[in-house]
């Protein structure tokens, strides 16, 4: 009654965003909201603003109404991770849209990259790969399920570190969530389960992310490209492609991890992302292992250092010798990426010797 006659009430505060703010210029336009490289005017940071569609928002929650689904700012705020975007806070506007106040990446999409399948991205994916499986392996420890894991919602800084940007279908791993019915998320990075209107948990994440190495490969999809439901739904029966038949050269032990995590029937799936990450970085650590081996070998030397035993939890960015190819595919980039290792590089000005045969250098991209 007192609304219906002094008008709506106001739930929260809100910030005149245009005063709190001062607008750099457009960055993103997704399909749920605006984004902004801004300065913040309380802070003096420059930051990202992210400004949510309202009407879309609000059709997205009211699938989930009566769920107490928390809002995309309340899961952003929960995650504190070096490979997810930092949210310092979030609000309203006075026409009572949603904003988020992020960190700025300084950087491009990974869907680019995937497009591209530059030097940049044949050196660092496997990287990339890791500090991607890393952030969600974060998301799954805090109980959510992401439910748009693709390159789409995924930066690379100019540091060469992975982000992942955005949390909007983000829900809770809580039975309510689990059921069948919403079929949200992006077509092509769709679980089976998820397609099939079973029910679902985290390892719908593991699939989506499965895809989304495979395309950092091959820079295509699993299956033949599928871009609506109706056509996803034709081809989930199909088994997808082997990566190694369209990457000959790819290393087993990556390819392998990639296909397992595309299983259809999420039993056969891996159960958790961190064992699935887990083989990446012993392969990543088996790779650089050989390559300075080889390096040693061509040299005519031991190598100068042990390798140090793979640490289950990588650093934010991990060390740059554990990324470094050799000097012959090291192009630099504008952004000026690490140094490459002296000790590789004259291992490959060097004569080709039999035994480098032991080590496909270029394994390690995948060419
Ligand atoms: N923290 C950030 N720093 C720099 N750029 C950003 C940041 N967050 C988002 N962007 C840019 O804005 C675009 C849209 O962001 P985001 O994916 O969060 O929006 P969305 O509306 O939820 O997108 P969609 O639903 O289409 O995936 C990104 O692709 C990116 O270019
Ligand atoms: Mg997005």
């Amino acid at each position: 009654m007192f609304e219906k006659l002094f008008g709506k009430k106001k739930l929260h505060d809100q910030t005149d965003i245009s005063k709190r703010f001062n607008l750099i210029g457009r960055v993103g336009q997704g399909s749920m909201s605006k984004v902004w490289k801004a300065t913040d005017l309380q802070s003096g940071r420059t930051v990202a603003l992210k400004v949510l569609d309202k009407e879309k928002t609000a059709k997205f929650e009211e699938r989930f109404r009566g769920l107490h689904k928390p809002s995309e700012g309340e899961v952003a705020m929960s995650l504190n991770h070096p490979n997810i975007v930092k949210t310092h806070e979030f609000g309203w506007t006075l026409e009572d849209e949603m904003f988020l106040v992020m960190e700025f990446v300084e950087g491009v999409g990974l869907s680019l990259l995937v497009d591209l399948q530059n030097e940049e991205m044949k050196r660092y994916r496997l990287r990339y790969m890791i500090q991607i499986g890393e952030a969600l392996q974060h998301f799954h420890q805090q109980n959510w399920i992401h439910r748009d894991i693709c390159p789409r919602n995924v930066m690379i800084s100019d540091e060469k570190c992975a982000k992942m940007i955005d949390f909007g279908l983000v829900v809770p791993n809580t039975p309510d969530f689990r059921k069948p019915g919403n079929r949200t998320g992006t077509a092509s990075y769709m679980a089976p389960e998820l397609i099939k209107r079973q029910p679902t948990d985290q390892r719908l994440d593991i699939f989506s992310y499965a895809v989304t190495c495979f395309e950092m490969y091959t820079k295509r999809f699993p299956w033949d490209a599928a871009m609506t439901i109706d056509a996803v739904l034709q081809h989930i029966n199909k088994p997808p492609v082997q990566i190694s038949t369209l990457i000959p050269a790819i290393d087993k032990q990556v390819a392998a991890a990639i296909m397992k995590g595309l299983e259809a029937n999420p039993d056969q799936r891996w159960q958790k992302v961190g064992d699935m990450v887990g083989e990446f970085r012993d392969a990543e650590q088996r790779l650089v292992r050989l390559a300075r081996e080889a390096a040693a070998k061509a040299k005519g030397v031991a190598p100068a250092e042990p390798v140090k035993p793979a640490e289950k939890k990588t650093s934010p960015v991990l060390p740059a010798s554990s990324a470094q190819p050799p000097a012959s595919s090291a192009k630099t980039s504008a952004s000026g990426p690490p140094k490459s290792n002296p000790s590789v590089s004259s291992a490959r000005k060097g004569k080709r010797r039999p035994s480098d045969d032991d080590v496909d250098l270029n394994e390690m991209f995948g060419d």
